[in-house]
């Protein structure tokens, strides 16, 4: 800029510059700068950008879980029954089998519990109910009709998921629990709260159902996000009701009361519970002990109990462990 001051002032004085001329000659090259000074940070985002992208693509090039039929069939109308029939199950093509010939009927009404080892394939039965992931023998029907022929999304309306580590948004309570049903008033809001036995507490909040819980639920404990999302899957009304180890990572007060909780709400609906306690499981018409894919053994809590087996170990110990209260 000064260089075009220093040879146009005196271009001017002796007329071989225009004196309007003089202020583009001393004004371009600020104009040019401006041109070139997102460049260096262009070029940052470049890396980021492409970081990103190589990420996206590893997702879309991946193999597709599932594929959906190119016609499928329509969803069988309530009452739901599910049937599993020596299924296997395996994570990778050429993997071990995570499960291997498991057979189990969820009749309406029926609740089973999922028991067995860390590793024995409990998740893995509940991710294939839902279609996460594909069976590689055996099937699942639902009313007859083989899952495979359906609609995904159409299945988990009739089947759905109260994870182990539900997510909670950072919103409200209300809204958290009002995303299983968009249209639901708050009476039902406060219903759902109630059934999963955390009313009284969101009542006795300042805000109530506007109490925000903070980014992945971190201003409320443990034990109250769990109650909040199964609210949110009490809402949702799914026919058949998958809960993945609900009372996971809360000590074991906490834990039992919670089993207990939902237990009684879940009662006379059709209900996978996957648990690693035992107590409460009196409650449920059978229990499944899957040990390394395969099915232990099966019965009603009574049974199990009397004969010696996984099960008794896991409830002697249960028992023998003394209980951790944090309250
Ligand atoms: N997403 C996955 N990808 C690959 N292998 C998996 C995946 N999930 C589970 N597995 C494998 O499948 C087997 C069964 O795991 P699964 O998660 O079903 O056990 P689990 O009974 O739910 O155990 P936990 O009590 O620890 O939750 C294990 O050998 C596990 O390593
Ligand atoms: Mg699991």
């Amino acid at each position: 800029m000064w260089g075009g001051l220093a040879t146009g002032v005196p271009a001017v004085r002796s007329g071989t510059l225009d004196g309007v001329l003089l202020a583009v000659v001393v004004m371009l090259p600020l104009a040019a700068f401006e041109v070139v000074n997102g460049l260096p940070l262009a070029a940052q985002y470049l890396e980021r950008v492409r970081a990103s992208a190589a990420r996206v693509f590893a997702v879309l090039d991946g193999p597709e879980p599932v594929r959906d039929p190119d016609e499928p069939a329509p969803l069988p109308a309530a009452p739901h029954t599910v049937r599993v029939t020596d299924l296997r199950a395996r994570w990778t093509p050429d993997g071990p089998l995570a499960l291997d010939g498991v057979s189990l009927d969820l009749p309406p009404g029926r609740r089973v519990a999922v028991v067995g080892p860390s590793g024995s394939g409990k998740t893995t039965l509940a991710s294939v109910l839902l279609r996460f992931l594909e069976p590689s023998g055996g099937h699942v029907t639902l009313n007859g009709a083989d899952v495979r022929d359906l609609a995904a999304d159409d299945l988990r309306t009739v089947i759905g998921l109260c994870a182990q580590d539900a997510h909670l948004f950072d919103s409200t309570i209300g809204e958290n629990v009002r995303l299983a049903r968009r249209p639901a008033t708050d009476a039902q809001i406060r219903d759902a709260l109630r059934r999963a036995r955390v009313l009284d507490w969101v009542e006795s909040l300042p805000s109530g159902l506007d109490t925000r819980v903070g980014e992945h639920g971190a201003q409320v404990s443990g034990g109250q996000r769990q109650r909040i999302a199964l609210a949110r899957a009490l809402l949702a009304d799914f026919p058949v009701l998958l809960l993945d180890e609900p009372a996971e990572h809360l000590d074991t007060e906490t834990a039992d009361a919670l089993t207990a909780d939902l237990l009684e709400a879940t009662e006379g609906r059709t209900t996978l519970l996957v648990t690693h306690r035992l107590a409460g499981l009196d409650a449920v018409d059978e229990i499944v002990v899957l040990d390394r894919g395969r099915i232990a053994d099966r019965g009603t809590h009574a049974e199990l109990a009397a004969r010696p087996g996984i099960y008794r170990a896991m409830w002697e110990r249960e028992r023998a462990a003394p209980a951790i209260s944090v309250s």
